[in-house]
C-alpha cells in the first residue's frame, strides 16, 4: 500500500516539474502581481542589488510555489527551500541563513508555522543581513556573537497571511495576494499543459475542464492528467469534448466547480444545522476535517463564490448552495417555524 502511494505522489512530483512554468510570461494570469514583479526584479538588477523580500499569499493550488521559483530564475539565482513546520530550531534557521551565497533566494513555504521565537531570527536577517546568535547557556555564561550574512531575498509563502506577526510581515518590501483565476486563464493553463505534453486540446474541452476546476491552477492540471489518461485508452488521442465529458463523469466531478469536501461541508450546513448560522468548529467537526482545512482550503472558495456568507454567528449558507445542491432554499426557513 505504501509503495503505491509513494509511486503516485513520485509521479505526482515530475508531472509537477515538467508542467511548471519557469518564467513570467508563461506564468497564467495574476497580471498586476506579475506586471510588478517584472519592474521590481529589473530595478533590482540594475542596481546590482537583491530584490527586496516578497510575501505571497492566496488558497492553496493558486500558484505560490511556482511564483518563488519564476522570481529566482527572473533573478538569474539560485532557490534554496525551507518550509515552516520543518524549521524547528533556531539553529535549523541560523544553519540554513548563514548557508547562502549573494544574491541567493530563500523560499520559506508555510511560513506561518514557524514558531515565533524562531521567526525573531529572521527580523535581523531582513532587515541588516545579519543574525544574532546565542551561544552556551547556563550560569551566565552565555553569549551573543553577530553573524554577517550575504545578502539575499526571502520568498515567504502563506495560504494564511493572518497568522504572521505584524514584525514580520511588516518587513516584506512586495506583498502580494494571489486570486482565483477566471475560465478563460484556466483554459490556458490547460492548453499550455497539452503543449508540454503533446498532446492535442481542443479549445472547447479546455474550456469544459476550466469551468469544473474549482478556479484553481492545481485542479486544472489534476483533471488534465486523468482525462489525458482517458483520452489515451479510450478515446482517439485527442482531448476533445465528448472523451472530456465521459472522463469527468467517470470522476464524479460536476459542472457546479465544487469539490467533495465542498459539497460535503455545504450538506452539512444545510441538512445538519438548517442552513446555519453555525461555528466553522461546528462545521469541522461533523465533516471531520481539521479546522485549518476548512479555513485556509474550503471556505475561501466557497465565500468568493457566494456560497456562503460569513456573520458574526457563524457561518450561513446562501441560496445559491440551496440550489446547487439541489435543496429548496424555502426548506430552512419553514424548519425555522
Ligand atoms: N499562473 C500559473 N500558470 C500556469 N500554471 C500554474 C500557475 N499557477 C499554478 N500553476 C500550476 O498549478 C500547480 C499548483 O501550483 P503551486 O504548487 O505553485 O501552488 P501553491 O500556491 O504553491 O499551492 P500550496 O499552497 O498548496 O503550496 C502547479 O502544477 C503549477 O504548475
Ligand atoms: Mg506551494
Amino acid at each position: 500500500m505504501d509503495r503505491i502511494l509513494s509511486t503516485e505522489e513520485l509521479k505526482e512530483d515530475i508531472f509537477e516539474e515538467n508542467i511548471r512554468p519557469d518564467n513570467l510570461d508563461e506564468y497564467v494570469g495574476q497580471n498586476e502581481i506579475k506586471e510588478n514583479l517584472r519592474v521590481f526584479i529589473k530595478a533590482a538588477k540594475m542596481r546590482n542589488e537583491p530584490l527586496d523580500h516578497v510575501l505571497l499569499y492566496g488558497p492553496p493550488g493558486l500558484g505560490k510555489t511556482t511564483l518563488a521559483h519564476i522570481i529566482a530564475n527572473e533573478l538569474g539565482s539560485t532557490l534554496r527551500t525551507a518550509s515552516g513546520p520543518s524549521i524547528e530550531k533556531s539553529g535549523d534557521l541560523a544553519a540554513i541563513l548563514s548557508n547562502l551565497e549573494p544574491g541567493d533566494v530563500l523560499f520559506i513555504d508555510e511560513i506561518h508555522r514557524m514558531p515565533s521565537y524562531i521567526e525573531e531570527i529572521l527580523y535581523p536577517a531582513m532587515e541588516d543581513f545579519e543574525i544574532d546568535l546565542v551561544i552556551g547557556g547556563g550560569e551566565g555564561k552565555s553569549k551573543s556573537i553577530k553573524i554577517n550574512l550575504p545578502p539575499f531575498t526571502l520568498v515567504g509563502a502563506t495560504t494564511r497571511a493572518g497568522d504572521l506577526s505584524s514584525p514580520l510581515r511588516d518587513r516584506f518590501g512586495i506583498v502580494a495576494k494571489l486570486e482565483y483565476y477566471t475560465f478563460d486563464e484556466l483554459k490556458d493553463i490547460v492548453m499550455r499543459s497539452g503543449r508540454v505534453f503533446s498532446i492535442n486540446v481542443n479549445e472547447d474541452a479546455a474550456m469544459e475542464l476550466a469551468k469544473r476546476s474549482r478556479k484553481t491552477p492545481r485542479v486544472a492540471n489534476r483533471l488534465f492528467r486523468r482525462v489525458r489518461d482517458f483520452a489515451l485508452v479510450e478515446g482517439t488521442g485527442v482531448i476533445d469534448m465528448d472523451i472530456t465529458k465521459k472522463a469527468l463523469a467517470r470522476l464524479h466531478v460536476d459542472d457546479s466547480g465544487l469539490d467533495s469536501i465542498d459539497r460535503e461541508y455545504l450538506t452539512s450546513l444545510i441538512e445538519k444545522f438548517n442552513g446555519g448560522p453555525v461555528g466553522v468548529e461546528t462545521i469541522a467537526t461533523s465533516i471531520g476535517e481539521e479546522v485549518t482545512t476548512v479555513e485556509d482550503v474550503v471556505e475561501p472558495y466557497l465565500l468568493q463564490e457566494g456560497f456562503i456568507k460569513r456573520t458574526n454567528r457563524g457561518r450561513v449558507a446562501t441560496e445559491k448552495a440551496y440550489e446547487a445542491l439541489g435543496y429548496s432554499y424555502n426548506v430552512g426557513l419553514f424548519k425555522e417555524n
